[in-house]
């Protein structure tokens, strides 16, 4: 039996999408167990792209997909998604997707509130996706917040909507100048949703517990990165769950005694979209080249992605963090071509050496970078399946890295395609 977490060891967007896509053919279930919509996860299967925000990645190679409790769910965007993937020629039904009864769903005040806050911060906004995702986990928290299960109570839902609504529209139209929402075309919206998600709804728990029990193997997708982590990343500049891998287990109602493996997913070089500290942010051409090369645009929001040099601070957090058991380098092919390549390998505060992620963002703030500096390769790898066909240069960049992050690296990715990888070792066989 494996269960393997697959999780972003940066900011997000580190390639998670193809990894649990390449992976999933040897799973049985693929469960998202934290996030929202403002994932995007992409998947590239002979040549044609798909990009999915809620349902996992597993769904194209045809397995079970679970949505676990730890999920914020726009049910628009899921029904939206699953036709999306229907015209897509994708078997996706309530035979293969399966949302999790204690699921919180995204509402409309959630997304109004989100846009509101951002407004109103000016330059000091967060930059969030504006999906409603940290609005809904505060209701989560605050236990005013709606499940699935409510959802499917049509009357005592409606009662729950039209009392939040009174608090929700006084707070939108009179701290954050925004629209007052109707609660009756809320409850009509969402009643049609409900009717459409209802065959969908179980206990996700229970239903991959026994599959466990039955020697299923589970792949878990995390989504976001490690350091958008609430408790973890670069609070405030974070999103509102737990991405690590801990909250695999929590997220999705099994035991953490499950977990065989932890997958780190670290693409080559750094990125982040949205506002927040990014210690090796690069601001000249050879950032802009590696934007452009490396197509690093926000699969959600179309944003442009800022780019940096890898960071073995950050990854050293990250395997402290999820309990790495293997590395997965991505984009490795977006490299090439470049003179030199920099790694970071600490942080100097004030003529002070940093080993360790600051937690202090004032402190992160004037921390400088220091770099190791390798010599980049001309090649272009992308075809190249087998690591010993890779440029030496190439392989001397990433045996620096596992040597300074003291972990395995078992899969390395040259493309976007599904086969575009090269396998050392995979952790299901
Ligand atoms: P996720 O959110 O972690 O799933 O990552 P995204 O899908 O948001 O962003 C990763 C982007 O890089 C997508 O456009 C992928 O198609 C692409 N990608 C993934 N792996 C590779 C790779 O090895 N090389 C290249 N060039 N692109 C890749
Ligand atoms: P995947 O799963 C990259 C960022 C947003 C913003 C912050 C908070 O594709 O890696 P939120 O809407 O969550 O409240 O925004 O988090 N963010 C992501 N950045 N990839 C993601 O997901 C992200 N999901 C959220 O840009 O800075
Ligand atoms: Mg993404």
């Amino acid at each position: 039996m494996a269960n393997i977490i697959v999780i972003g060891t940066q900011w997000g967007d580190e390639g998670k999408g193809k990894i649990v896509d390449l992976l999933a053919e040897y799973a049985d279930y693929v469960v998202r167990f934290q996030g929202g919509n403002n994932a995007g996860h992409t998947m590239v299967v002979n040549g044609e792209q798909f990009i999915s925000h809620l349902v996992p990645s597993g769904i194209l190679q045809g397995k079970t997909c679970f949505i676990g409790n730890g999920v914020v769910v726009d049910p628009e965007v899921l029904l939206g998604e699953i036709e999306y993937l229907k015209s897509k020629g994708i078997t996706i039904g309530p035979d293969n997707l399966k949302i999790s009864e204690r699921a919180q769903v995204i509402m409309p005040y959630h997304k109004a509130i989100d846009h509101g806050r951002e407004k109103m911060k000016g330059d000091k906004k967060i930059g969030t996706t504006g999906r409603g995702i940290g609005p809904c986990y505060e209701d989560k928290a605050t236990r005013r917040g709606i499940r699935f299960v409510d959802l499917l109570d049509s009357e005592s839902f409606s009662d729950k909507v039209r009392t939040i609504l009174k608090e929700k529209n006084f707070y939108l139209t009179g701290f954050l100048s925004e629209q007052a929402i109707d609660p009756e075309e809320l409850i009509r919206n969402y009643t049609r949703y409900a009717e459409q998600l209802a065959p969908y709804v179980e206990n996700v728990s229970v239903s991959i517990h026994s599959g466990m029990r039955e020697n299923k193997h589970v792949l878990f997708e995390g989504a976001q990165g490690t350091h958008l982590d609430i408790d973890h990343g670069t609070y405030p500049y974070v999103t509102s769950s737990n991405t690590v891998s801990g909250n695999a287990a929590c997220g999705s109602g099994i035991g953490p005694m499950e977990i065989t493996g932890v997958l780190g997913i670290v693409k080559a070089y750094t990125t982040r979209v949205g506002a927040g500290p990014f210690p090796t942010e690069l601001f000249d051409d050879i950032g802009d080249a590696i934007q452009k090369k490396g197509a690093e645009f926000g699969a959600t929001t179309g944003r442009r992605r800022r780019c940096g040099w890898l960071d073995t601070v950050i990854l050293e957090n990250a395997v402290r963090l999820n309990s790495i058991s293997g590395m997965v380098i991505t984009k490795l092919d977006v490299l090439g071509g470049l003179d030199e390549l920099k790694i970071c390998t600490a942080y100097e505060y004030k003529g002070t050496i940093l080993n360790h992620f600051p937690a202090n963002l004032d402190i992160l703030a004037a921390c400088k970078p220091v770099y190791e500096t390798l010599p980049g390769w001309q090649e272009d790898i992308s075809a190249i399946r087998k690591f010993a066909d890779l440029p030496q240069k190439a392989k001397n960049y990433l045996k620096r890295i596992e040597e300074l992050v003291r972990t395995p690296i078992d899969i390395i990715s040259v493309g976007p395609g599904r086969n575009e990888t090269i396998v050392l070792k995979n952790c299901f066989v």
